[in-house]
């Protein structure tokens, strides 16, 4: 007798979201499309012996559904509206039409409680990425509203497992509740909402189990609002394989690195700690350090080393060309404590450091704290495009652009590797170009989310 179709699919409703999500990500289904729904949870983040903490949750897990599906198949989800408030679903880092990109006022509306927005589009570059609202996101991010997209290379690649870590900076009262501090002015001028209580995957104590010789790719993704984590690996030797989710040309062997807010890195690493030992991702302060996961060693796996892997499969991105003759344009971040800014436009009127602090706003791209009328740049479809940030403040900051990938330009005119969110240590400079070659308007800003909404937004124009 055949099944009948229905009832297969009624089966596989009683399965967990998580395992609903992978089962359907990426099949072109004429049905009804997955939900992705956003709404009030809670999750056991701080030890079992605190109570469970109320978080806001896309599926009711955090992080929310691992989305996973093969390169050039589409993501399609019905993003469901569970909060009290607004919100919508950006994709961190994929290159994908403006229209799906998340940013209300720029490319949607945003979508109201009870309501719901279907997301579909092709997900053309393999990598890790991430998804997250663009709504008071320094505030529905950091209760717990962020998950991991991860868009598999067309061919396999070589290793044992392939991990995601997502790690994320909470703050929280003793009683493990979140502490309810959001958007103050002391986080928007300083260094953004630092937290106390520091989790993988969703777990303050992260373990994973290991064998020694084992090959793992790590996909390693920073959700937190503000922190920037200095991570070292120890007893797991390899190499950085892609930043961002853009492989690199060569790996890079992996040593001691900075993750800032929104960024992601992928290792390949080999489990060179003994069996019956550990293998550790530290977490270095300026206090301290601890381990933000670990890996104890439970068996093993090969003795005889692997040799280095091969550079992943490059995406489509489309080469620089000539930069002498690209767009050339200048942004200058001002303000934060400490930092000199005393007026900035505010909505189109220059008013001062007072009124500014009244709404919210802590610093200026270009002496203006509000995103402005006109783009920072509009661009034909197909040009290079320039743009030399000046960090003039004593603050890091984590720029990220939308809908491109870039690369920084050294003085010398070598340029780096792909990136989407690039940190700015306090009075740094950094150039950036990229191929300006996504029809639509997009957003440039700080990924310090309450450095976003404080002043530090702008946006581009790439004309079809
Ligand atoms: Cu991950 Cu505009 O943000
Ligand atoms: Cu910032």
């Amino acid at each position: 007798m055949r099944t009948p179709r229905r009832a297969v699919l009624r089966g596989l409703a009683a399965v967990p979201a998580l395992a609903v999500a992978q089962a359907f990500a990426g099949r072109a289904l004429a049905s009804a499309p997955p939900v992705l729904r956003a709404a009030p949870a809670t999750w056991q983040l701080a030890p079992s012996e605190y109570a469970a903490t109320p978080v806001w949750a896309y599926g009711g897990t955090v992080p929310g559904p691992l989305i996973r599906v093969r390169r050039h198949e589409r993501v399609r989800y019905l993003f469901e509206n569970g909060l009290d408030e607004p919100s919508t679903v950006h994709w961190h880092g994929i290159r994908l039409e403006n229209a799906m990109d998340g940013v209300p006022g720029l490319t949607q509306h945003a979508v109201e409680p009870g309501q719901s927005f279907l997301y579909d589009f092709a997900a053309d570059d393999a990598g890790t990425y991430w998804y997250h609202p663009h709504v008071r996101s320094w505030e529905q991010v950091a209760r717990g509203l962020h998950g991991v997209l991860i868009v598999d290379e067309t061919e396999p690649v070589a290793v044992d497992r392939d991990e995601v870590l997502l790690i994320d900076d909470w703050r929280l009262e003793q009683d493990a509740t979140i502490h309810e501090s959001f958007g103050s002015m002391h986080d928007r001028a300083h260094a953004g909402r630092l937290g106390n209580w520091v989790t993988v995957n969703g777990d303050g104590a992260f373990v994973m189990p290991v064998e020694q010789g084992e090959r793992l790719r790590l996909r390693l993704v920073n959700a937190a609002t503000a922190r920037v984590f200095d991570l070292e690996a120890t007893g797991l030797a390899g190499w950085v394989v892609a930043l961002d989710g853009q492989p690199l040309d060569t790996p890079a062997p992996l040593a001691r690195f900075a993750l800032a807010p929104a960024q992601r890195v992928d290792l390949i690493v080999d489990v060179t700690a003994e069996a019956g030992g550990e293998a550790l991702l530290t977490s270095y302060e300026r206090d301290g350090s601890y381990a933000a996961a670990s890996f104890p060693v439970v068996g093993t796996k090969r003795s005889e080393a692997l040799g280095e892997p091969s550079p992943l499969p490059a995406n489509d991105v489309p080469a620089l060309g000539d930069l002498a003759a690209a767009r050339r344009v200048a942004l200058a971040m001002a303000g934060g404590a400490m930092g000199p800014l005393r007026k900035a436009e505010l909505d189109g009127r220059l008013v001062g450091i007072e009124e500014l602090v009244q709404a919210g706003k802590a610093w200026a791209f270009n002496g203006s704290a509000t995103p402005p009328k006109v783009p920072l740049v509009t661009a034909e479809v197909g040009q290079t495009v320039r743009i030399a940030m000046t960090n003039d403040s004593r603050w890091p900051h984590a720029m990220h652009l939308h809908g491109h990938h870039f690369r920084k330009v050294s003085a010398d005119g070598t340029t780096g590797p792909l990136r989407d969110t690039l940190l700015l240590a306090p009075d740094e400079q950094a150039e950036i170009a990229f191929v300006a070659d996504n029809p639509g308007d997009w957003l440039l800003h700080c990924h310090m989310l309450d450095h976003a909404v404080a002043g530090m937004s702008t946006w581009l124009r790439v004309q079809a």
